[in-house]
């Protein structure tokens, strides 16, 4: 089973994924991760990716189809995958349909976690003492509110139309919001 966790920056992604994929003992995918790895050990990907990261923007698709290409092709996502942080544009909205219906496959649900601008930028501002994430400055934050409403919310409608997409209310306790998924997938 693949499922899409789409959501504003600081909407809970990491979080509901990291419990749903271990339930469901799928593989959790984060093109973010992924990223901030390149970033910091400096590789070829890393170092151009950087310049876009860290002020907010999104990576090109013409440096990141390539990655989301091979973490789908990988062995352990063959039986299903947990998607965090993209598909994030249409291009690669196009690549995972086109990748997974090769193989007789395709998205099953679509967990859209619905947070308040304003309780984003609170997280976001809070774990910018805790972590000290290049792209949870005042500055980048902006830029990624900006880029999600601009690049990625249209995706919503994309997959609506399949009946796929389900509302999930962000805000709560980490646990309720996790029994809300739980109650949606059914499992
Ligand atoms: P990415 O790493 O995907 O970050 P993001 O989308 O900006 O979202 P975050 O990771 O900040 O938040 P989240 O939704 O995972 O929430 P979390 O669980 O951490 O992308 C970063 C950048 O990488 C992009 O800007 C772009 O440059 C690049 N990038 C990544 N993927 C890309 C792609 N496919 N194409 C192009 N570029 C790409 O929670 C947030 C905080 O809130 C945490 O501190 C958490 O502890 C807290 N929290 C969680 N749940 C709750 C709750 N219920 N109540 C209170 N606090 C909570
Ligand atoms: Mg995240």
């Amino acid at each position: 089973m693949f499922i899409l966790i789409l959501g504003a920056p600081g909407s809970g992604k990491g979080t509901q994924g990291k419990i749903l994929a271990a339930r469901l003992g799928l593989p959790k995918i984060t093109t973010g991760d992924l990223l901030r790895a390149a970033i910091r050990e400096q590789t070829p990907l890393g170092v151009e990716a950087g310049k876009y990261y860290n002020q907010g923007k999104l990576v090109p698709d013409s440096l990141v189809l390539d990655m989301i290409k091979d973490q789908l092709d990988r062995p352990g996502a063959k039986e299903g995958a947990i998607l965090d942080g993209f598909p994030r544009t249409a291009a690669q909205a196009e690549l995972v349909d086109r990748t997974l219906g090769q193989r007789g496959q395709r998205l099953h649900h679509i967990l859209l976690l619905d947070v308040t601008d304003e309780e984003l930028v609170r997280r976001m501002r809070a774990r910018a003492h805790v972590e000290g994430r290049t792209d949870d400055s005042p500055e980048a934050i902006a830029t990624r509110l900006q880029t999600y409403q601009r690049d990625t919310a249209p995706l919503i409608a994309h997959y609506a139309q399949r009946g796929i997409v389900h509302r999930v209310p962000g805000t709560g306790t980490v646990d309720d919001i996790a029994g809300e998924i739980k109650r949606i997938i059914g499992r």
